[in-house]
């Protein structure tokens, strides 16, 4: 239907006869002479219709915004100084001879130049959305990113095997989506929050590298950064250790930013073990170009006159942490309460502050309502700690280590993006060692911090039921300026260590045979030492197109709301289709 795309038009064409297809991104008439912007996916190109040309120019007068046509025509050279250097093609135009209108569009509902639409519009309207230029370019740049990504996992030697969407309810973490059955009922499938179980029995199975581009479904709050069906870049590997499996997986990012972006990532990664992680940057998934750290003062101000300090730093599990602002010495009274009211939303008491005005001076050099009540052994500690040089502020968060944690580490990203203080480029890092467990003080128990099949750290195993807090995990998260982009573990391969582990948890002998007995069968069968990880390719795209919501890197997402805008799922079902699914609604839906 074409000979040509717009992104093929160039000067070299000059004179040649053309015939390009695409969309009336814009018309203008100009009075016995009409322009259109012609757009397909590489762009645009102008198309010059003339009274001289009836062919072209009667159907010229009729087309109007996203009409589909055909134009045959010259390529020309634009005259001179009317060159657009913002088109590939812009140096030159196409003088039309024939104009083929192949559909007539209806009035767009808004101007798919407009960069401030809602997202609302955009999802209702997705076809029209996905038109426009940032779209195309996010889709393609996913397209990339999955082509390079099977690319090198073919080159490694894994295969992409399928596992099923109809799973059965497993307590894994997240809230799961259920179908119900037909065939049994009563009875329902779970879909997968992500293939983890089956990926490991395939290492049982003796597929010893397995990825998949796998859907992942989870029935949680949503965020910019999560949506209810997902996907990941999921990888197994057997008779591996984790540093072998890191390597491999580091390997794989490194690919896939200079296949698809040309990117060459920083090698090797850092790697960070977590408890290093959270003190001196407040967050397991740090943002490696704020070049700020927080400094621990726990020890040097246990007897100090201010209790605010003195009294968490003595508590078990207090922390007292510093945080120095380079510049922020200026930051006017407003602007420091401004953080404080700040750290009390992140849920701190209070943010105490100094300004370092002049630090040779010792205490008098130092502007704060706290420093009288600071002994000069505690000053010295903190101006030494936090490195801060005249000019600076220091923030301090004394409370629970979580509280101090959660409020200093979110100040510090947040702070230091706002003072410009973020080096560009891309900080790549391994967050590794994670705890096995947590504790949820709501339901007063233990579980799992990845998921339970993680192995403990060698040695740790002895932890698992009397220790819970001193076991660690052969866990490891990829984190890429601030965001979490994979995470994954060394599985356990024994069975005898996978219920050590569920004991931990408080899963009972006859819960575990009946939600993970298929699990424990396996591993009964020889299964190998395995290992794997899982990227989280939406993140990945989306921090790699530089958008804030991964709903711009998924062609139809779900709303914040879980809906489907396009085409208005979730949506009631009739009765004849509930009662062969065994099902009687509590209330009537509302339509
Ligand atoms: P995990 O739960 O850490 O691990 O998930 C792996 C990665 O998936 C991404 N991710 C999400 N992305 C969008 N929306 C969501 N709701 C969402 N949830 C997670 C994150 C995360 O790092 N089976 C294990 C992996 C393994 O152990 O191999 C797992 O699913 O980027
Ligand atoms: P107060 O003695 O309560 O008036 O607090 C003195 C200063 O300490 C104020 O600037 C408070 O914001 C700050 N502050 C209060 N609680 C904390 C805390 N838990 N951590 C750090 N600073 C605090």
């Amino acid at each position: 239907m074409r000979s040509h795309t717009t992104g093929a038009l160039s000067p070299a064409l000059a004179g040649a006869t053309v015939t390009l297809a695409g969309w009336a991104h814009r018309r203008r008439d100009h009075g016995g002479i009409i322009f259109i912007d012609l757009r397909d996916h590489e762009g645009l190109a102008q198309v010059v219709c003339d009274p001289d040309h009836p062919a072209a120019f009667a159907p010229a007068e009729r087309v109007r915004s996203e009409y589909v046509l055909r134009v045959t025509g010259t390529v020309r050279l634009r005259p001179p100084g009317t060159a657009n250097p913002a088109l590939r093609s812009g140096e030159v135009e196409v003088l039309a001879r024939e104009v083929e209108i192949l559909n007539p569009s209806a009035p767009p509902p808004f101007s798919l130049d407009d960069e401030n639409l809602s997202e609302t519009v955009r999802l209702e309207h997705r076809v029209l959305d996905l038109r426009r230029e940032p779209m195309q370019r996010n889709l393609r740049l996913r397209h990339r990113v999955v082509r390079a990504a099977r690319q090198y996992l073919d080159a490694h030697g894994f295969v992409e095997i399928e596992t099923p969407i109809l799973y059965r309810s497993t307590p894994e973490g997240a809230r799961e989506f259920l179908v119900p059955s037909r065939l049994h009922a009563g009875h329902f499938y779970a879909l997968p929050q992500s293939p983890q179980l089956f990926k490991q029995m395939l290492m049982v199975g003796g597929f010893d590298r397995y990825y998949q581009i796998a859907k992942c479904f989870r029935d949680e709050d949503l965020r910019a950064d999560r949506q209810p069906e997902f996907t990941q870049i999921d990888v197994e590997t057997a008779f591996l250790d984790e540093a072998q499996i890191r390597g491999l997986m580091e390997g794989l990012l490194r690919h896939l930013f200079r296949e698809a972006l040309g990117v060459a990532l920083p090698e090797p990664f850092p790697v960070l073990r977590y408890d290093e992680a959270m003190r001196d940057y407040g967050t397991d998934k740090p943002d490696l170009r704020v070049p700020l750290r927080l400094a621990e003062i726990t020890d040097a101000v246990r007897d100090v006159a201010f209790q605010v300090f003195a009294g968490p730093a003595n508590e078990p599990g207090g922390r007292v942490s510093a945080l120095a602002v380079p510049g922020g010495g200026a930051m006017t009274r407003s602007e420091l309460d401004g953080l404080v009211e700040e750290a009390r939303a992140l849920g701190a008491k209070g943010l105490a502050w100094i300004r370092v005005n002049e630090r040779a001076r010792g205490a008098d050099g130092l502007q704060s309502p706290i420093v009288k009540n600071l002994h000069a052994r505690a000053l010295a500690a903190i101006l030494e700690r936090t490195g801060a040089a005249d000019g600076d502020a220091i923030l301090f968060c004394a409370d629970r280590a979580e509280v101090v944690s959660a409020v200093l580490g979110a100040l510090r990203e947040r702070i230091g993006h706002a003072r410009g203080l973020a080096e560009p480029g891309w900080r790549p890092l391994w967050v590794v060692d994670f705890p096995m467990f947590e504790y949820d003080a709501e339901t007063r128990q233990w579980r799992a911090r990845h998921h339970p099949f993680t192995s403990p750290k060698d040695g740790h195993e002895a932890f698992l039921e009397t220790a819970p807090e001193r076991a660690y995990a052969k866990a490891y998260d990829l984190v890429l300026n601030g965001w979490e982009i994979g995470g994954g573990s060394v599985r356990i391969h024994r069975e005898e260590v996978q219920q050590r582990v569920f004991r931990a948890l408080r899963i009972s002998p006859e819960e575990q045979q009946a939600k993970f007995g298929f699990l424990l069968r396996a591993l009964r069968y020889g299964a190998p030492p395995h290992g794997g990880i899982a990227f989280g390719l939406d993140r990945l795209v989306a921090l790699m197109a530089g958008v804030e919501a991964i709903r711009d890197v998924i062609a139809f997402p779900k709303t914040q709301r879980g809906q489907d805008l396009v085409t208005g799922a979730p949506s009631p079902v009739g009765e004849a289709q509930l009662r062969e699914l065994h099902i009687r609604l509590r209330d009537a839906p509302r339509a």
